[in-house]
């Protein structure tokens, strides 16, 4: 079934015709294909675009390699669709030029299924995938548009958690597979730098001492400033534990209970009081301009980015712009004021809002808040101003938002607040949401609990990872020199997780599982790494130039067709993955073109093949199977190493 995409504003296939290839201007359409369209559209009269933007898959193999549906043509000749195909198969089996890539035509129902000739058909797409003047998968489709991609955006005071991971890793993935296909990205790490826990920051801060505070933040950035907030906010997390208490049934009927937990919240109460007073009044000062706090709020954000970037440098992830959310601190002042001054915003309940359903409308949402009644501004305002500023400085074609699926009402608020506001690219903004990640802890608890509700900061969760890899390079390749071997453990152990992430449809739920993400044999991205390693190391055993002169119509085994046909889906994949910002179509496709290249391999020669020629064929085989994989693997920001 074709899914519709709201922002094309039209159906593509989840494992398309080339419908997409088509709009990338037919640059990966080999020779087969257009011989087949002229030679349909001779017998048609339809053009041969139109027929390349109609063809498909058939639903078996058996079926053949590319089906013609006859229902639009039968329409208009006024003829019963399973007729036209029939007259049209009768004609294109006598058709010469056809006869050359093409054996056998077949009517099947109300379609025209051909079989193409499989030597023709492999040497074809390889040599699509080996040109060397158009590199495979890429196109100009994205050419002059621009495409804003908010991903990442943890909080500074809050822990980097699962989500925020999902995100980094998705977002980066959606930033690689646009830019392969002409588009500007402009990735945007929309920081949760703002709000009233800079006060709290600034208060621990200011309490610490000068020299310990220092060292951690430029070892630890966000941790130590996450810790530095659970510090200072733990008399009043203490009092509201008693609070509790306090409630629970059976202790209201203990008169002495009772008065011993008033005592204690009494006793607490005035410092955590005093707390609460002095970081909102910090604060304060920061949004009054306060030059000293803001320029301790600075070197904060920054050292925070600067310990994060470890992490994303391993994950190969960097940002066009960090412009948090306190970056938009100015421009949302200016923002407000015009939304006032231009009688856009309605004052509600002491706020100041966006209305979002009509007078008397069935479904009520609530209100867009622009101005809290205690006359702050708010994470939505933060956002409305966000999109504004980047329409006006990026001229976006679409503007992408990663975030998880729980934050859905609130991107849906934002899309129709813009609308009412009159900017009719509203509609290009996307919620790119995407499930919840649970950890499988069965008999062994790794570092990595939710439970215990420690923050489990992304490099150690990197090295868990790294770790456990590392012990079956071990055991796989001990003759592997100790540096290689850590380098290969770094690749895998990141790939294995970042690949994971991606393996699933995003908005489904997942359950990560550190074994069954490492694993060499399952469906994981050590499994495709493996066999990007396995085709490196025969060309390695070739050791000389990959002959790209080879016959590849000697390319006719079952297996050698299977490989070949993956490959030829590669750019339709790729550009699908960007219609429905779904990198796990690219995880799929990585799997399944493993799977049929280790078919390949398991079933046949290639160093020692039947005759020099084959072998020479077989080689071109592999070497653009270990391109693409790699190249794949790279979409979704993952290394290929050549060696295990
Ligand atoms: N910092 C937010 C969070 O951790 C995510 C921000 C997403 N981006 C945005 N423009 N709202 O939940």
């Amino acid at each position: 079934m074709p899914h519709y995409d709201p922002v094309r504003r039209c159906h593509f296939w989840v494992y398309p015709g080339w419908v997409y290839l088509m709009a990338s201007g037919g640059a990966h359409i080999h020779h087969v294909l257009h011989t087949l369209a002229r030679r349909v559209s001779a017998c048609t009269g339809l053009p041969d675009e139109k027929i390349l933007g109609m063809l498909r898959p058939p639903p078996k193999a058996e079926m053949g390699d590319y089906a013609f549906p006859c229902f639009e043509l039968a329409k208009e000749k006024k003829k019963a669709p399973p007729v036209l195909a029939k007259e049209l198969a009768e004609v294109l089996i006598r058709d010469v030029e056809l006869a050359q890539v093409v054996h056998r035509v077949e009517a099947e129902g109300p379609f025209l299924n051909f079989h193409a000739q499989r030597g023709v058909l492999c040497s074809a797409v390889l040599r699509k995938v080996c040109d060397p003047t158009a590199p495979y998968a890429q196109s100009g489709e994205g050419a002059g548009k621009t495409i804003v991609i908010d991903y990442s955006a943890p909080n500074i005071a809050k822990p980097f958690h699962v989500g925020h991971l999902m995100s980094t890793v998705l977002g980066a993935s959606l930033v690689r597979i646009h830019r392969l296909l002409g588009y500007k990205v402009e990735g945007v790490n929309h920081l949760g730098d703002w709000g009233t826990q800079c006060g709290y920051q600034f208060l621990a801060w200011q309490r610490a001492d000068p020299k310990v505070r220092e060292e951690q933040l430029a070892a630890r950035g966000l941790e130590y400033l996450v810790e530095l907030y659970v510090g200072i906010n733990q008399p009043a997390k203490t009092i509201k534990g008693l609070e509790e208490e306090l409630l629970d049934k059976n202790i209201a009927v203990q008169p002495d209970m009772r008065a011993k937990l008033e005592a204690q919240i009494a006793e607490r109460k005035p410092a955590a009081d005093e707390i609460d007073r002095e970081a909102r009044a910090l604060f304060k000062k920061l949004e009054d301009g306060d030059a000293e706090l803001r320029a301790l709020w600075l070197r904060m954000r920054e050292t925070t980015l600067a310990v994060l970037q470890k992490s994303y440098d391993r994950l190969g992830v960097s940002f066009e712009s960090s412009a948090g959310e306190g970056f938009y601190e100015e421009y949302m002042k200016k923002m407000v004021k015009e939304l006032k001054d231009g009688g856009k915003l309605t004052f509600s309940e002491g706020a100041w809002v966006i209305p979002l359903s009509e007078e008397g409308a069935k479904k009520k949402r609530p209100p867009f808040i622009i101005i809290k009644s205690d006359g702050g501004t708010k994470y939505d305002t933060r956002d409305l101003a966000a999109a504004i500023y980047r329409k006006e400085t990026y001229g976006f074609y679409k503007n992408l938002y990663v975030v998880s699926v729980p934050q859905s009402a609130h991107f849906e608020g934002l899309f129709l607040a813009l609308e009412k506001l009159g900017h009719a690219w509203a509609k290009d903004c996307v919620h790119v949401s995407f499930g919840i990640m649970q950890i499988k802890e069965g008999d062994e608890t790794l570092p990595m609990s939710t439970r215990s509700g420690r923050m489990i900061p992304l490099n150690e969760l990197l090295d868990t990872m790294v770790e456990i890899v590392r012990k079956i390079v071990e055991e796989k390749n001990p003759e592997l020199p100790a540096a290689q071997k850590a380098v290969v453990a770094e690749a895998v152990g990141v790939g294995a997780i970042v690949f994971w992430i991606q393996s699933r449809r995003r908005t489904s739920n997942i359950v990560f599982d550190w074994k069954g993400a490492t694993s060499p044999e399952g469906d994981t991205g050590p499994y495709v790494q493996y066999t990007h390693a396995r085709a490196c190391s025969i060309l390695r055993k070739f050791g000389a130039k990959v002959p790209l002169q080879a016959d590849l119509t000697l390319l006719v085994e079952n297996e050698e067709l299977a490989v070949c046909k993956q490959l030829e889906r590669f750019p339709a994949v790729v550009q699908d993955a960007a219609a429905g910002y779904e990198p796990s179509l690219i995880a799929t496709w990585l799997l399944e073109t493993s799977r049929a290249f280790n078919d390949f391999y398991n079933k046949h020669q290639v160093l020692k093949a039947e005759h020099l020629n084959l072998m020479q064929a077989r080689l071109v085989l592999v070497d653009a199977t270990r391109a693409m994989l790699a190249k794949g693997l790279g979409l979704l920001g993952i290394s290929a190493p050549e060696e295990m």
